[in-house]
């Protein structure tokens, strides 16, 4: 198994860390145009392979994409970042350009390859990727459900001062701080209904909180976040390499279901080595319907401005 990480920055890096503390391939390649940041924050991630015990050994390339030849799967988070007060919206046409001249580098030397798009804006990003590669739809998925689901995960918990790992719940729509729906009435600690638990007034605070979680933590920090988005990454590659077939809400191709065509976005998939395999069709309430239906629309009107 060979895996590419394209971007060495936060996001990149992180992933490309996740990835080889688990061995996820024999292979990583850390791919960036910034010279030399890869090839050394290759060889610093490699340092910890003694002190945490593993073997994958990531390699550093300063945008050689020979050196990525024959990659099963690969990952862009080559782009920029926001900063406070920014939306995801705002990034786009430097990004734009990045993702297509990246996309097309990496089909060039692995044609065959699984490609899952972080950079933002991602749903739109991902349909770039989609309409200039020709790639099949199933071997194009963006990443923002997995990590705003974690997100929501994590509020919920802390609201019930339980573990996160005992929750249960998706965010699908688009990645966006507006765009995006947490399925609150679908969620559940161990299986029970997390209504049982929490008033609709906190339910409504945790939705609240997970749409704004990115940005929340921009601010903090003064740049966009990596330790999640670099984990939620590493985990749609994992459930991909090891044939896991976990459903993760991913931006995927739409073309009739959840009542949309002709765009990318996030739904709940079941993700394995052919990329998503398929995509779990749930009864949605009339509100949420209406909910998915207006996300659709904000994300086609960003589609739009790529005159695609
Ligand atoms: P960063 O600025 O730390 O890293 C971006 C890297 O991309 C830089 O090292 C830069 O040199 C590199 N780069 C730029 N153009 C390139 C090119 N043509 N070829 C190769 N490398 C290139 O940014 P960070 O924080 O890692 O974020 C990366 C992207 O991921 C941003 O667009 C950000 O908004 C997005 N993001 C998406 C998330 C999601 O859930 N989908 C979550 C967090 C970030």
């Amino acid at each position: 198994m060979k895996i590419t990480v394209v971007g060495a920055g936060a996001v990149g890096a992180t992933t490309a860390d996740n990835i080889i503390r688990r061995e996820l391939a024999e292979e990583v390649v850390l791919l960036d145009i910034k010279e030399g940041v890869s090839e050394g924050k290759s060889l610093d991630m490699y340092q910890t392979a003694a002190l945490l015990g593993f073997n994958t050994r990531p390699i550093g390339s300063t945008n050689d994409y020979e050196k990525t030849k024959g990659s099963d799967v690969v990952v862009i988070t080559s782009g920029l970042p926001r900063k406070p007060g920014m939306t995801r919206e705002e990034l786009i046409g430097i990004n734009a350009g990045i993702v297509k001249v990246v996309t097309e580098n990496l089909l060039k030397y692995s044609p065959k390859a699984i490609v899952i798009v972080v950079s933002n804006p991602m749903d739109t990003m991902t349909y770039l990727a989609l309409k200039e590669s020709g790639i099949p739809k199933k071997r194009l998925i963006g990443m923002g459900g997995a990590l705003d689901s974690a997100r929501f995960k994590t509020y919920l918990a802390l609201a019930m001062d339980v573990s996160p790992l005992d929750i249960h719940g998706m965010v699908i729509g688009g990645h966006g701080d507006t765009t995006m729906i947490p399925l609150t009435r679908l969620a559940t600690y161990n299986g029970i209904p997390v209504s049982r638990f929490l008033s609709a007034d906190q339910l409504e605070k945790v939705a609240a909180d997970t749409m704004v979680g990115g940005a929340t933590l921009t601010k903090l920090i003064g740049t966009s976040a990596w330790y999640a988005p670099g984990a939620a990454t590493m985990m749609l590659v994992e459930s991909i390499v090891r044939n896991q077939k976990r459903v993760v809400p991913c931006s995927v191709y739409l073309n009739g279901e959840y009542g949309q065509k002709d765009i990318c976005m996030g739904v709940p998939v079941v993700l394995g080595r052919g990329g998503w395999e398929k995509i779990i069709n749930l009864r949605l309430s009339d509100a949420e319907k209406a909910a998915f239906e207006k996300s659709a629309e904000a994300v086609r009107s960003m589609n739009a401005a790529l005159n695609l």
